[in-house]
Order: structure tokens, then C-alpha cells, then sequence
């Protein structure tokens, strides 16, 4: 493993124990590269066996499926009942093999599960279906979860959290941002339950996820890290806000949760991608949170969306606001940038270039052509080399299009 002189280079010793060699994680990203039956296979390994040189202390995954039915992207990892374990095993000791923490993020997308996955996802509360791509029908209203669903949902979390104890990875951490499940039983506007799991305060709707804490807790002990990825805000009108957030932070500390990482936004406002706030430094999306946030809790927090330059991300450190610098785009642009970082080679992390200089296109065309990169590397190529020009929109347009084949075929 890398050191280095500066700020970025100090380990973090995390409440539970485990130690982190320095201050720079990658953040998951959805990779779209299971094999058909939804488990790790060889190009998986491969992505992570590089991403294990990276130089980063810590590797999240892309968000694994806590339940086969309900499904963020077919083409990712579930934790089906028949499980290949000694595919994760393989999966888990390729993400480690650079002495690097590796640890899986569990998911549960709820009402953000497509269609083509399941026609009548679940949700905290019956509503209205996910205000994206509405006129092709990619989403349908979700129905409420009874109170055995609910249940049933916190064993999966953790089961899946076991699973990967067992199988070798070095910590979990559950989605909580994004829109997706846990998130939408913090929100207001889409947890509208009036039994133990919802509620007019943040303290009724956060039943749920300190309930799936604590069950982890109790599936992998003390000793191992549980993270949380939380939103600052949701960034919509009446949804989960800055001050709840904040409120949720002071209940995880209470939970002896390991590590926060802040993010924001859903796929009905896109804030991790671009930022939705005042960005402090015109870079880093969620700085303000952060130090407001200091002020009220001391649980480590990894501030994630929008870090590239090393002077901004030491200073960020240095001020204490944060204690991990999470990134994502730019591990596809470059496998071994966080060593790089480290080492001063470079003062700058590069996002990966823009689908035809869309730029205009912004996020949703930077994390396509993140897509096609992790392809690339999980190939065995230099994700730099091929994809520029027409040749990126035309890579792009046909993993959309295997995505949609694949997605049509019916649900087994
Ligand atoms: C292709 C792609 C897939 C993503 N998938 C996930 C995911 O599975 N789980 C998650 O928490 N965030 C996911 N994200 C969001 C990133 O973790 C991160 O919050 C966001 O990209 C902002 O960080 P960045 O500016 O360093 O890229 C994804 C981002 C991209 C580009």
C-alpha cells in the first residue's frame, strides 16, 4: 500500500476497530457485470483485482441485491437463496488482494425497481410510480409492504450482511441514499405508514433503518465495520431535509455505526451526480453539510461527489469536517488514481471525457461512460484507449441496448 506525506496519507481507526491506511475510497458504482444467474463471475473479479491496486484503503461495490425479486438493474449482484458462494469468496479475495478494505453495499431499490423487473414493486407506502422516464412506463406505483414484508426485508439485510462476512469481505455498508429503500421509509413524502415504521418525525421513520443496523449488528458482531450511505437531503419539496439528516447522523453515532458517507438527490433529482447545492469550493457537492454536521456528531463521515483536486481534498481532511474522501467516476478513468493522488503524481483526478463533448449531458453522460470503463477494464483493456468520439456513443448505445434485451426477458 502506498504512503504518503500529505493529510490524505493518515490511517482512521473506525469505531469498531478496523483501521483504514488513508483518507481516499472509492464509492460504489453499479457495474452491470454479473453473470446471467446475478452472481460475481470473472469479469466482475477482474474489475476489482485492479481496483485492489488503486491505492484507495477502501473499495465499496456496486449495490448488491438483499432481494432476488426486486432489482435495481438486472445485471448486477443479487443474493439469490441458491447462491454461488465461492464465487463471492473469489469475488471478495480479488477486491482485497492489495491489503485494501473491500466492502459490499446491500440494496433494496423499492419503488425504484423497473418495471421490466417487477410490475408492481413495493414501498413503505402505496403511491405514485418514480417520475422518470414516466411516458415509457420504466416504473410502476408501488404497493405498501405489509408488516411481514417489512420484516422479511430487515432478515435480508442481514443475511446478505453474513454472507458477506463469511465469505471474506472486510465490511458492509447499507444504501440509505438515493432514493432507494431505506431512503424512502426517511422520506415523508413516500413513507406515509401510520403503524411503528412511520410517522411525522425522523425518529418514527428512521425505525427502519436503525432496525436493519441493529440486526446487522447482531449478524456480523462488534468487530466489523457497518457503514451507511445517507443523504444530506433529498433535494424535493417536503422530502427528507438537512436538519433530518443531521438528526439521523446523531442516531447512527448512538448505533455505533462505523462511517458515514454523505451523498443526496434520487433518480427524481439527481443531486449526486451534479450537485444541488451551493458548492463551497465549485467542486465538492456536499462540504457545507459536512461542517454543520461536525459541529453536532463526531461519527466518521466520507463525504462523496464532486473530489478531484488533491489540494481540496487535503484541506478538506485537514479542516476536519470529513475524515474519508470518497470518489467514483474518476476510478474508471484511471485504476491506479488514488495511489497516484497519494504519491503527488497527479493533482488532479480525471472524470471520464464526455460521451461526443456532450457535456452538456453532464451526469447521466459521465456515469454511461463509467459504465462502458468498468466494461473495458473488466475486459482486460485500458478504458482510455477505445472510447472516444463516436466510438464512446456508439459503446454507450449498445450497452443501453443489451441492458434493455435483458431487462424484457420475463422474471425467473
Ligand atoms: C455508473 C455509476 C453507478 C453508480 N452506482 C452507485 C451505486 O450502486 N450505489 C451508490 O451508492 N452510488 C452509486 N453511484 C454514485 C456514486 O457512488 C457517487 O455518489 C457519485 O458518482 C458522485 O461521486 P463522483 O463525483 O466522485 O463520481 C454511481 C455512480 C456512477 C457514475
Amino acid at each position: 500500500m502506498m504512503h504518503s506525506n500529505t493529510v490524505l496519507g493518515r490511517p482512521l481507526t473506525l469505531p469498531c476497530g478496523a483501521t483504514l491506511t488513508n483518507r481516499i475510497a472509492k464509492a460504489a458504482m453499479s457495474e452491470h457485470l454479473a453473470t446471467k444467474r446475478q452472481m460475481p463471475g470473472e469479469r466482475l473479479i477482474r474489475l476489482y483485482s485492479e481496483w485492489s491496486r488503486s491505492g484507495a484503503a477502501m473499495l465499496l461495490s456496486g449495490n448488491v441485491m438483499v432481494d432476488p425479486t426486486h432489482l435495481e438493474s438486472r445485471r448486477n449482484v443479487a443474493m439469490k437463496p441458491d447462491l454461488d458462494v465461492d464465487a463471492f469468496r473469489r469475488w471478495a479475495r480479488a477486491g482485497t488482494s492489495g491489503g485494501n478494505h473491500f466492502w459490499m453495499q446491500l440494496n433494496h431499490p423499492g419503488r425504484q425497481t423497473p418495471a421490466s423487473v417487477h410490475p408492481e414493486p413495493c414501498a413503505p407506502s402505496a403511491g405514485e410510480a418514480v417520475d422518470l422516464f414516466k411516458r415509457a412506463g420504466a416504473f410502476a406505483p408501488p404497493r405498501a409492504m405489509t408488516l411481514a414484508e417489512v420484516d422479511a426485508c430487515i432478515e435480508a439485510f442481514a443475511r446478505a450482511a453474513a454472507i458477506a462476512k463469511d465469505t471474506g469481505f472486510t465490511g458492509v455498508q447499507v444504501h440509505g441514499a438515493h432514493g432507494y429503500l431505506v431512503n424512502q421509509f426517511l422520506t415523508p413524502l413516500i413513507n406515509k405508514r401510520s403503524d411503528h415504521w412511520g410517522g411525522s418525525t425522523i425518529a418514527e421513520r428512521a425505525r427502519f433503518l436503525r432496525a436493519v443496523i441493529r440486526a446487522i449488528r447482531d449478524a456480523v458482531g462488534p468487530d466489523f465495520p457497518i457503514g451507511l450511505k445517507l443523504n444530506s437531503a433529498d433535494f424535493q419539496h417536503g422530502g427528507f431535509n438537512e436538519r433530518e439528516s443531521m438528526q439521523v447522523l446523531q442516531m447512527m453515532q448512538e448505533d455505533t455505526v462505523d462511517l458515514v458517507e454523505i451523498s443526496g438527490g434520487s433518480y427524481e433529482a439527481r443531486a449526486m451526480f451534479d450537485g444541488a447545492q451551493e458548492p463551497r469550493s465549485n467542486e465538492v457537492f456536499f462540504l457545507d453539510y459536512a461542517e454543520k454536521a461536525r459541529a453536532l456528531v463526531d461519527i466518521p463521515m466520507m463525504v462523496t461527489g464532486g473530489f478531484r483536486t488533491r489540494a481540496i481534498m487535503e484541506e478538506s481532511i485537514e479542516s476536519g469536517w470529513l475524515d474519508v474522501v470518497g470518489m467514483a467516476r474518476p476510478f474508471t478513468n484511471n485504476t491506479r488514481v488514488a495511489q497516484q493522488l497519494l504519491s503527488g503524481e497527479i493533482d488532479k483526478a480525471l472524470d471520464p471525457p464526455p460521451v461526443l463533448g456532450l457535456s452538456w449531458l453532464k451526469g447521466a453522460g459521465a456515469a454511461a461512460m463509467s459504465v462502458v470503463q468498468m466494461a473495458a477494464i473488466a475486459n482486460g483493456r485500458d478504458p482510455t484507449a477505445r472510447f472516444s468520439g463516436a466510438r464512446a456513443l456508439i459503446a454507450v448505445a449498445k450497452h443501453e441496448l443489451s441492458a434493455l434485451k435483458r431487462a424484457k426477458k420475463p422474471h425467473g
